[in-house]
């Protein structure tokens, strides 16, 4: 027997259910302050997993309650959410996919770990793996956009970066990887709601990115609030016990997510708590966060014979194996004991930065307004989010201090110390006060330039911020029509920074900024980060992961459709298309100006014929006949021109990045399996189907300026 074994056969049913059981601990500057009769619940053993901690003193006493106190000293497993950092706060996920650099991922991950650690902590909720097409749904935020490959790959890179490469070690966390599976195409778009969609979607688009954190050694995983065609999530034996334990071989940890085994009541699928903690504990979920239904309800349930001890006993083995595995048997002080070096913090600051940098995407240039340039006196700095430091986080904040975050307007000032920034917010993030909005507008008088700050509050994104209009709020409409009457009647040109945690149906934006750029929520080195692009000591490098539609309407839109029996041609009426708008986004995904000036030409495939055991290479040059350094992404489409059932217009195969001098060319190589070039066939199984592919490389999914080579699957 080994040490969980052991402790297993001396366990009471009560100190199981702790293990099964994860509540939140508030905490307050003085210490802990936890609800209720967490202290005596933790030293009887009755809580064995704590979330929402932060800091080390406090983490530090309640592990002691546990490992000091209860009679059989089994650690706390802690656990926050730190989800675009800890204390330093990186972009939000879908920010930092713009990058389309897994290496980034991982780096910002691994210092997130690091000091998530640092205070003590072992486990975060963290990284969401939903792949969102519907930018109505607020925690689009959270996650890596529309495409699964751009998800895969963020999986793999975030499970990499928080577990390290041994989950022991003092600076790692295990990591969660959520909300599995669907949970972005709600109804509507309205969070919570129910999910129906088919067999074939969920398995090409929502599945594969948990299925690579598996792969890639992920600790634990969170079903989705959500039910998927009538059955929750939390009780869906078919996806996490026959999908993940059967079919994947996972054994570690499913937590639920917060009272979500309560839920299964509302969900109308158990009718009181031991029915739900039996149907929760029978799909296999292992800790029940914050609804005390295992606690409550599994006696109950093993009572009515709805469940076994031996499943009870399988999960708290999983438990304890989760905390043997991060080493907290051996020291549960391990982490938290070591204060990070100043320099350390110094680096994480810097990456933060120049992370923040390379996630901005500047959707439009016109005649070179960025970067700001020549003698510049006065840059009028406009618009509510312009001086907002707090907002700059975005959804989720961990440990984050809005004290450490730097505005756009000191961002800019910093970075111009000889010039005379001024700022005017126009108007306030809530109530329909109009009176600021003139003497914001007067800024444009006597400036060289205008930067308008305008977008969602950060709270206007994230868990449970649905909106039905994902527009720029109607005040600051009304603030940036103004100041683009002005500026353009004195001959100035607009720069506008756009903050959201979605892509926003912005046409009349697009049309009047001169630039615009998509700047998310940049985290702690917002400001700075931002005045790095806009003065040009950065080049602008991020790509939008997913397509911003033009009307409300067009939602969802993405752009691996799958063409229909009567694709779009402006010939034919009686074709798919809208009468009063484009199919087509305002900007398609992929979509980012650099000030280079990047341009692709002469692709090469390796070879005209691939089987399933070849790989393909593709090569592509790329050349920068601008003037300024440039990172460019170039993208690598397949188009299965005919199979045995329709295959997406586009599917994303690679992503290869590279950075130019201006006038320097360099050839950008990826690779693409054969296996690659499988999909689910008829009955949902891969199959690989001999046949002509397109093979499709540019700077976005618009097909038009894709360069296309059409290769031949043979068997
Ligand atoms: C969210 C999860 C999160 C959990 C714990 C829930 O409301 O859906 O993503 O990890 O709370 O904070």
């Amino acid at each position: 027997m080994n040490r969980t074994e052991k402790l297993l056969s001396q366990m009471t049913l009560a100190e199981k259910l702790g293990q099964l059981t994860m509540t939140a601990a508030g905490y307050a500057v003085t210490g802990p302050v936890i609800a209720g009769d967490s202290t005596e619940a933790i030293k009887s053993g009755a809580i064995g997993n704590l979330l929402n901690l932060v800091g080390p003193g406090p983490v530090r006493e309640m592990q002691q309650l546990a490992v000091e106190h209860s009679r059989l000293k089994i650690p706390l497993l802690i656990g926050l959410d730190i989800i675009h950092g800890h204390r330093t706060l990186f972009p939000i996920p879908l920010a930092e996919a713009a990058l389309f650099d897994p290496q980034t991922w991982e780096a910002t991950a691994r210092e997130a770990a690091r000091e998530g650690a640092a205070d003590g902590l072992a486990m975060t909720f963290s990284p969401m793996l939903d792949v969102s097409r519907d930018i109505r749904w607020g925690r689009t935020a959270e996650g890596s956009g529309e495409d699964t490959w751009v998800a895969v790959h963020m999986a793999r890179a975030k499970v990499k970066g928080y577990e390290g490469s041994d989950l022991k070690a003092a600076d790692s966390l295990a990591a969660c990887a959520k909300h599995y599976c669907a949970y972005a195409p709600v109804l509507a778009g309205r969070e919570y709601a129910s999910v129906d969609i088919s067999a074939r979607t969920l398995l090409e688009v929502h599945v594969p990115p948990f299925d690579a954190a598996v792969a890639a050694g992920v600790a634990t995983i969170m079903p989705a609030f959500t039910d998927l065609d009538g059955v929750p999530m939390t009780a869906n034996k078919k996806l996490l016990r026959h999908h993940l334990r059967n079919q994947l071989g996972f054994q570690g940890v499913i937590v639920s997510d917060y009272n979500a085994i309560a839920e299964l009541m509302h969900h109308g699928i158990a009718a009181d708590l031991a029915e739900a903690a039996a149907l929760a504990l029978n799909a296999s979920v292992d800790i029940d966060m914050m609804a005390d239904a295992y606690r409550k309800g599994l006696p109950v349930a093993l009572e009515r014979g709805l469940v076994t001890m031996a499943l009870i006993d399988e999960s708290v083995l999983r438990v304890l194996q989760l905390k043997e595995r991060l080493g907290l048997f051996d020291d549960p002080y391990r982490r938290g004991t070591q204060q990070e070096a100043p320099a350390v913090l110094t680096r994480r600051r810097d990456l933060c930065r120049s992370v923040g940098a390379r996630s901005i995407v500047m959707l439009k240039n016109d005649r070179d307004t960025l970067p700001l340039r020549g003698t510049l006196r006065r840059v009028s700095v406009i618009g509510p989010l312009a001086d907002a430091a707090i907002e700059m986080g975005g959804c989720w904040g961990a440990a984050g201090k809005p004290e450490d975050r730097v505005s756009v307007v000191a961002g800019l000032r910093s970075a111009a110390p000889g010039k005379d920034i001024v700022h005017a917010p126009g108007v306030a993030f809530v109530g329909g006060d109009e009176s600021g909005i003139s003497a914001a507008v007067d800024l444009c008088n006597d400036a060289d330039a205008v930067v308008l700050c305008i977008g969602e509050k950060a709270d206007m994104s994230g868990e449970a911020a649905s909106r039905a209009f994902p527009e720029v709020p109607p005040l600051q409409r009304t603030l940036a029509e103004a100041v683009f009457e002005r500026a353009h009647a004195k001959g100035l040109r607009v720069v506008v920074v756009l903050f959201s945690g979605r892509p926003l149906v912005i046409p009349w934006l697009a049309e009047k900024a001169d630039a615009l750029l998509a700047a998310w929520f940049l985290g702690n080195e917002a400001g700075n980060a931002i005045a790095d692009v806009v003065l040009g000591r950065t080049s602008p490098s991020g790509r939008t992961p997913m397509s911003w539609p033009r009307a409300i309407g067009q939602i969802p839109l993405f752009y691996g459709e799958r063409p229909g029996g009567r694709p779009f041609n402006p010939k034919d009426h009686f074709t798919s298309h809208y009468m009063d708008v484009s199919n087509d986004p305002l900007y398609p995904f992929g979509h980012g100006l650099t000030y280079g000036r990047c341009s692709l030409a002469s692709l090469v495939v390796s070879s005209d014929r691939v089987s399933e055991k070849d790989t393909l290479e593709v090569r592509v040059d790329v050349t920068n006949q601008g003037a300024y350094l440039a990172e460019e992404t170039v993208f690598l489409f397949i188009h299965d021109k005919v199979a045995s059932v329709t295959r997406p217009v586009l599917e994303l195969k690679g992503v290869g990045k590279v950075t130019l001098r201006p006038g320097e060319t360099k050839t950008v190589r990826m690779t693409v399996p054969g296996t690659e070039f499988r999909f689910l066939g008829m009955d949902l199984t891969p199959v690989f189907e001999p046949g002509e592919v397109e093979v499709l490389v540019g700077p976005c999914a618009d097909r038009s300026q894709l360069l296309l080579q059409t290769i031949r699957l043979v068997s």
